[in-house]
């Protein structure tokens, strides 16, 4: 690297309003500013994510939150070298948004545009923070994904398993929605769990069993709902207690599978992988993490979580995965549609599962 390069990062695939600034100079990597502006109070009332307001209110929000991106980061657009931009999987109006605009602020400003792939994005993440080695592990699990990815280079991954159905993200919210707790479910779930006895109820672990490390979740949200239904008909209703021990019950499943296909990613790998670095919001989670982070340490492979503001959607990974792009020689372009459905690895099958949050690659 003989020179600084600073990029303008935009995010808009789900219901995230993301602009950030980040800069690679002799010294590495440095978040300059990065902004998130969320939207969960506007679509809370319907149980989900509406794509048509995500749209609306990134078309909104986008110039606002870009503007402060650069106030915070104390730049202005003449200091900016390239923008880049999610241009796909997610919410086909929102990654619009935000791929107008920076169509537009490229086009009028002379800079080189970067399309970028929002998994790419949390899958480079590590790279940003701790300057992890190709091949690493990648476990993205948030609300809208889950996957096992080997991530080989800037745009070489292969995708080795994921969920067939449900994101773990979203099998805490239904959970959660099942035991009248608020959204996002994870917290309150994790929360009650603390509390509760794990060994109460036998979830079932889906396709554990399986060879490869491909995971299911709906069947877990079916079997606790058919728990909840048969304490009402047996009591009339759940005790606070019940509910303790269904979420920690319900929880320690989804470690534990998660646990076991970390595993088996570790074996698939082939090559043994630098680290396995998590992403995503479900990451948060403790009894996930302390997991995740017995299964590949007791391998040799280190475990890495990167901060979770950095783990969960925003557009600081999307700036870097920019500058990886143009690092590694790849050209920018204004050549590129935006794109709901954007698999990393084109050999792997595509995912059955669509979850609450739109398209999953
Ligand atoms: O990565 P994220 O912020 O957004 C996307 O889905 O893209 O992840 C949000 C998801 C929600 O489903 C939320 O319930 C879950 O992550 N989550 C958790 C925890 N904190 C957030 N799940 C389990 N335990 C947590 N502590
Ligand atoms: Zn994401």
């Amino acid at each position: 690297m003989d020179r600084t390069l600073t990029l303008l990062g935009i995010e808009s695939s789900c219901d995230d309003t993301a602009a950030a600034v980040v800069r690679l100079g002799q010294a590495g990597p440095e978040i300059l500013s990065s902004q998130v502006l969320g939207q969960t109070t506007l679509h809370e009332v319907f149980g989900g994510v509406v794509p048509e307001i995500a749209a609306r209110a990134h078309a909104e929000r986008l110039d606002g939150v870009v503007e402060e991106a650069l106030t915070a980061a104390g730049v202005t657009l003449d200091q900016i070298d390239a923008i880049a931009v999610t241009a796909g999987p997610g919410l086909i109006g929102g990654v619009l948004s935000g791929v107008m605009l920076a169509r537009g602020l490229a086009a009028a400003r002379g800079l080189p545009l970067v399309p970028v792939n929002h998994l790419a994005g949390h899958a480079l993440t590590p790279r940003l923070t701790d300057g992890t080695a190709f091949p690493y592990l990648m476990l993205l699990v948030s609300g809208g994904h889950c996957q096992f990815l080997l991530v080989q280079g800037v745009d070489r991954f292969v995708r080795l398993g994921g969920t067939i159905d449900d994101a773990p993200g979203e099998a805490f919210d239904k959970t959660a929605k099942l035991l009248g707790l608020p959204q996002p479910g994870g917290p309150a779930v994790e929360a009650e769990a603390a509390l509760g006895d794990a060994k109460r109820f036998a979830f079932p672990r889906p396709l554990m069993d399986r060879d490869g490390c491909d995971m299911s979740f709906s069947g877990l949200k079916t079997a606790l709902l058919r728990a909840r239904d048969a304490l009402v008909a047996e009591k009339g209703g759940i005790t606070v207690q019940d509910r303790r021990d269904l979420c920690a019950g319900f929880q320690a499943a989804v470690a534990e599978v998660l646990a076991k296909k970390t595993s088996r990613a570790i074996d698939m790998a082939g090559e043994r992988p630098t680290a396995l670095a998590v992403a995503g919001g479900v990451a948060a989670n403790r009894t996930i993490r302390t997991l995740l982070e017995a299964a590949s340490t007791r391998v040799g492979v280190p475990f890495l979580a990167p901060p979770l503001r950095l783990c969960t959607d925003n557009a600081a990974m999307i700036a870097w995965a920019g500058i990886e792009h143009l690092r590694a020689g790849l050209s920018p372009t204004m050549d590129f549609v935006a794109r709901p459905r954007w698999p990393l690895d084109d050999r792997s099958p595509a995912l059955l599962g669509s979850g609450k949050k739109g398209a999953k690659a």
